[in-house]
């Protein structure tokens, strides 16, 4: 299937400095608002153990996990901070007006 940009959210979902999780299909996405206006997309689990990232805190441009204190890069996905060794996958995210609108990979 080809890959295709849906629509997630509003821009206004989410806060400036903070995280929503949305879901994708079967897949949890969690969008993040930086400081400044940039908007980021990753997976919502962690990759330590089950916990959602978006309940966790969102600090120069990393996500702390809320379980264990884990970080990831928002950005690039990668691990940052012990436990968590294995990167998130990251997925393209654009503003379009008022919405935020997401790339599904096929
Ligand atoms: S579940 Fe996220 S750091 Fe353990």
């Amino acid at each position: 299937m080809a890959e295709q940009w849906v629509r997630v959210a509003a821009t206004a979902d989410v806060a400036e400095g903070a995280a929503i999780a949305v879901k994708v299909g079967d897949r949890e996405v969690a969008l993040y608002h930086l400081p400044g206006g940039e908007f980021r997309a990753t997976d919502n689990i962690c990759t330590h153990e089950y916990s959602q990232l978006h309940d966790g805190w969102l600090e120069n441009g990393e996500i702390e996990c809320p379980l264990h204190a884990g970080k990831f890069d928002v950005r690039t996905g990668k691990a940052t901070a012990a436990p968590c060794e294995v990167d998130l996958q990251v997925f393209e995210v654009k503003v379009e007006g008022a919405d935020l609108v997401l790339k599904v990979p096929g």
